[in-house]
């Protein structure tokens, strides 16, 4: 048995902005999951944004019944999409700050300051049988009040990592490195994600006790270059029965 493996959880939030952004029905959410778990994925992320600018609620719904991994739903402490979440039951909620400009989450959850309103949410998806996590920053502070919490997740925000280079990039990966330490030894599962990418993914391999790593953006990017060569194909392939307007 294999016991370090580490366990990859594909966002596909962006297949669906290239549905969002022309309307069509394609690609189809369903299809893309299977495409990851066939890969080898072992769990798919979604996160139900509150303008729901990617994912839709029947996306969440669809996939709910379709994926034979896990099913991970990102979400803010939103009355709304907590009923969402409580009705579809994903595997996994992983609570996630949330701004309405912003262009993808930013920062992490501030899991002590909110946590007289998190505490009833983290019951309620627990009651309903859902995994707990929280995205947070690998600060002590953040760590000791997931841990509090009764959340027997986190994931540790990898972005600032990500965006940096050089002695400030290994400064990141060190807070990161004793984050994960000390969420290990409060007995706390631990993942991380945003911003990976197959450039910057052997530093985020040194960050110790990992469990899923969650990558998306980079992911759907590169599924542009290793299947854009094929998709011509497959239209010239169509195109051949062009016949001028011959019968
Ligand atoms: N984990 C969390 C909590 C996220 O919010 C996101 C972005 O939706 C990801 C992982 C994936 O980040 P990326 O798309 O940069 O790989």
């Amino acid at each position: 048995m294999k016991t370090n493996q580490l366990r990859l959880g594909v966002n596909i939030d962006h297949v669906a902005t290239l549905r969002q952004v022309r309307g069509t029905a394609y690609p189809d959410m369903v299809q893309a999951a299977r495409v990851c778990e066939a890969a080898g994925a072992g769990g798919i992320t979604v996160h139900l944004r509150e303008d729901r600018r990617h994912i839709q609620d029947r996306d969440v719904v669809a996939l709910r019944k379709a994926i034979k991994t896990r099913l991970n739903l990102e979400m803010a402490n939103n009355p709304d999409i907590l009923s969402v979440a409580l009705k579809v039951k994903p595997d996994e909620v992983c609570l996630v700050p949330e701004r309405r400009q912003e262009l993808t989450t930013e920062g992490g959850l501030d899991a002590a300051g909110q946590e007289r309103q998190l505490r009833p949410t983290i019951k309620k998806l627990q009651a309903a049988g859902i995994e707990v996590s929280l995205f947070i920053e690998a600060h002590p502070r953040q760590i000791e009040a997931a841990a509090r919490l009764g959340a027997p997740v986190i994931e540790l925000h990898t972005g600032t990592y990500c965006d940096l280079k050089g002695s400030a990039a290994r400064k990141e990966l060190a807070r990161l490195c004793v984050g994960a330490r000390l969420a290990h030894t409060l007995g706390l599962t631990v993942n991380a994600g945003h911003g990976i990418n197959l450039e910057n993914a052997a530093g985020i391999l040194e960050i110790p006790h990992l469990h899923t790593l969650n990558i998306g953006h980079s992911i759907i990017c590169n599924a542009v270059f290793t299947g854009l060569n094929r998709a011509v194909r497959e239209m010239l392939d169509a195109m051949r029965a062009y016949r001028g307007g011959k019968p």
